[in-house]
């Protein structure tokens, strides 16, 4: 039984005419004939009662026009599903978090660009509950972000732990210290954070039990705006503020202190779809390892293949 038989077959029930329904079919009559009856052949039973001036289904007819349309409708779909899965091999989508941008972001996906020519690397901004979900419906491939998951589907790894820094006014006293902070320098302090995705910063919690565990006050916390709009602010002489070391890339009128304590870092995670070991997943990583190497960047770098496999 062939998929062009069913449409025949749709063709005649629906018009119940096989004058109109070779109309519609763009063939003749006599070939539409020829092929109803192979098919009542091959089932063996009459689908049609033909009468001297018009046809009807049987009842089996009847019953096979029910499951025919449904078949052609699944081979349309299975169709266009194919087409769609063979585009999406061609495109690569990741989502990033914001504040991953001011780090090696576009660096790794210029090189990824190069190294993965048959690819269109696509990418796009979102939160990591976004970008697990859209990893498990398929919309990303790969995300990046400050939080690591913990998700049977996702494999989420910690890239490297990138050191926290104090933005302050040009005019601010520390600026004379010339020497890296503690966190007793920042007492007394308003630290401004930024707010995105109606979220605090990821390390927000680590600061809080950091200031706990040296038994000092916590600075007065303002949240406000996107990562730009909080160094703006400080800038601005509002407060000061604690952010990523690649944040040292918005140059504001702000000036960058190093913090004493190395324990006080964001980390950078990296999460996909557990077993997803696409080639493109696995030059991705080679990229980020090679650009730490280079950059001389700490970082713990797990076996490629344990990842993936
Ligand atoms: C990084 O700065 O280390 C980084 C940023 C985005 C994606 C991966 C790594």
């Amino acid at each position: 039984m062939e998929l062009k038989q069913l449409e025949y077959f749709i063709a005649v029930a629906e018009e119940l005419s096989f004058t109109k329904a070779a109309t519609r079919l763009f063939i003749t009559q006599p070939p539409l004939s020829r092929q109803i009856q192979q098919l009542e052949q091959e089932i063996e039973t009459p689908l049609f009662i033909r009468k001297a001036r018009s046809i009807e289904l049987t009842d089996a007819g009847e019953f096979f026009y029910q499951h025919a349309t449904k078949i052609l409708q699944h081979a349309e779909e299975a169709k266009l599903m194919t087409r769609r899965i063979g585009t999406l091999q061609q495109e690569f989508k990741l989502g990033f978090v914001g504040s991953v941008l001011f780090g090696y972001l576009p660096q790794i996906i210029r090189q990824a660009r190069i190294n993965n020519r048959d690819f269109k690397i696509l990418i796009e901004e979102m939160d990591t509950p976004t970008q697990i979900r859209a990893l498990k419906s398929g919309l990303i491939e790969v995300g990046f972000g400050r939080i690591l998951i913990e998700d049977p589907a996702i494999t989420s790894i910690i890239l490297r732990r990138e050191p926290l820094i104090v933005a302050t006014p040009l005019d601010h006293p520390l600026v004379n210290l010339h020497r890296p902070l503690q966190l007793s320098d920042l007492v007394g302090e308003t630290i401004i954070l930024s707010r995105v995705h109606d979220r605090p910063p990821s390390y927000l919690p680590l600061l809080t039990d950091a200031f706990k565990q040296r038994q000092l006050p916590f600075p007065e916390i303002r949240e406000e705006g996107d990562l730009q709009f909080a160094i703006g602010l400080v800038a601005a002489g509002e407060g000061i503020s604690i952010v990523p070391s690649s944040y040292k890339k918005i140059r504001f009128n702000v000036v960058y202190h190093s913090l004493e304590d190395p324990s006080l870092a964001a980390s950078i995670n990296m999460h996909f779809r557990k077993g997803d070991s696409s080639p493109i997943i696995t030059s991705l990583l080679s990229i980020i390892y090679d650009l730490y190497d280079h950059d001389a960047i700490t970082h713990t770098k797990e076996s490629l293949t344990n990842l993936v496999s």
